[in-house]
């Protein structure tokens, strides 16, 4: 596995200087939002650093990466002849970057590697991601995410992994409320699906279980209150989490949270909060008839114990509800009718976010018909 040097707190603007002029690249390729880029603050901070190096900024996409996006940076990246990418930004933005920068140096039909028809040969050029969202994780990654047309997939391969991953909770001071929330649960989930998760490791749920505790004592008042602290406190969470599911991946929430996101425009931590409650109580509800973890029944409910100690509460049903009063708390709405998503809809939604791989990482089995009753209940 491609080893990734993390700048944990260090400050973007003495991080990055210490990478670039190792490296002294030609030619930057810099990806970064469209407005975020100046709004968090980075733009200011880093004008010295980007006096000294030649670049070009790619900012023209939208939220949730596109293919049609990532070819278009493909084409500049390799017009301008291009030697190091940094990406500055939230989920959307590190992938983005990732795919370009992996794009443009292995030369077969980008959609051939998405759809697995080809395989990822050559590691693209050095890439410093450095999240502005406490959220996705994706700078601790080796995968990324694209759409085509409606449907998410998921590029995997160890090359994706950025070379240098910067974390600096000062660009998330000025991040909108909602952003706060939506990106936090989403680390949440990542965290707590990587926790049961029956590709876990020792190393993955240590990272995760640090992830769960930090978000539990600090989203809401990261959201409420903006505090420093709390701040700092998610933008460590969010980077544990994308270092624990960069070794389990996620699971079933986020499986069914794709089509939510993508057919009824509910942002991607929001959607994939809203089955945990329901996921919790499932999975606790494991037997050896139904469990997908080799090291059994007794283990997955050993594990759903202990997370329920992280948590601080006593049982499934109580963690479900301390879940959903945190979403509630930070202003997300946990049932369906009320995101405008009625019962005609729900056969859609399990069509197209029952994905087969997602699905078999639950510790429990789960079925199309477990997934539609799941959804009804939450009507
Ligand atoms: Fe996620």
């Amino acid at each position: 596995m491609v080893q990734q040097k993390e700048y944990l707190d260090t400050g973007i603007l003495q991080a990055l200087e210490e990478i670039l002029s190792k490296h002294n690249p030609k030619s930057i390729f810099f990806v970064t939002g469209k407005n975020s880029y100046n709004l968090c603050g980075a733009e200011k901070m880093l004008e010295p650093i980007f006096e000294k190096y030649k670049h070009v900024r790619f900012s023209d996409f939208s939220v949730n990466p596109k293919l049609d996006d990532v070819l278009k940076g493909v084409s500049l990246f390799l017009e301008r002849k291009c030697d190091f990418v940094v990406a500055i930004g939230g989920g959307t933005v590190l992938d983005i970057a990732k795919l370009v920068n992996i794009f443009s140096e292995n030369k077969a039909n980008p959609q051939d590697y998405i759809l697995k028809k080809e395989q990822i040969s050559v590691k693209g050029h050095p890439l410093a991601a450095i999240p502005t969202t406490a959220g996705s994780g994706s700078e601790a990654t080796h995968f990324a995410v694209v759409y085509i047309d409606k449907t998410k997939y998921s590029l995997a391969h160890e090359y994706i992994l950025p070379d240098y991953a910067v974390v600096d909770s000062s660009l998330m001071m000025s991040l909108p409320q909602k952003i706060t929330a939506f990106t936090g649960m989403d680390a949440l989930c990542q965290a707590i699906e990587s926790y049961w998760n029956v590709k876990s490791t020792e190393e993955s749920k240590n990272y995760a279980s640090q992830a769960i505790k930090l978000i539990i004592e600090n989203l809401e008042d990261a959201v409420l209150n903006n505090s420093d602290i709390s701040k700092k406190a998610m933008a460590l969470a969010a980077h544990l989490a994308g270092k624990a599911i960069n070794i389990s991946q996620t699971t079933a929430c986020h499986a069914i949270s794709y089509p939510i996101t993508s057919y009824f425009g509910i942002p991607h931590g929001h959607a994939v909060g809203l089955t945990m409650p329901s996921m919790i109580v499932y999975n606790y509800g494991v037997s050896k008839d139904d469990v997908l973890d080799r090291r059994g029944a007794g283990y997955v409910k050993k594990t759903m114990e202990d997370f329920f100690e992280i948590l601080g509460v006593g049982g499934a049903e109580e963690a479900g509800e301390k879940i959903s009063e945190l979403m509630s708390s930070i202003g997300l709405c946990t049932r369906l009718n009320e995101l405008n998503i009625t019962k005609n809809d729900i056969d859609m939604i399990v069509r197209n976010g029952f994905n087969p791989d997602r699905v078999k990482n639950n510790p429990r089995k789960i079925t199309e018909n477990c997934l539609r009753d799941m959804l009804e209940e939450l009507l």
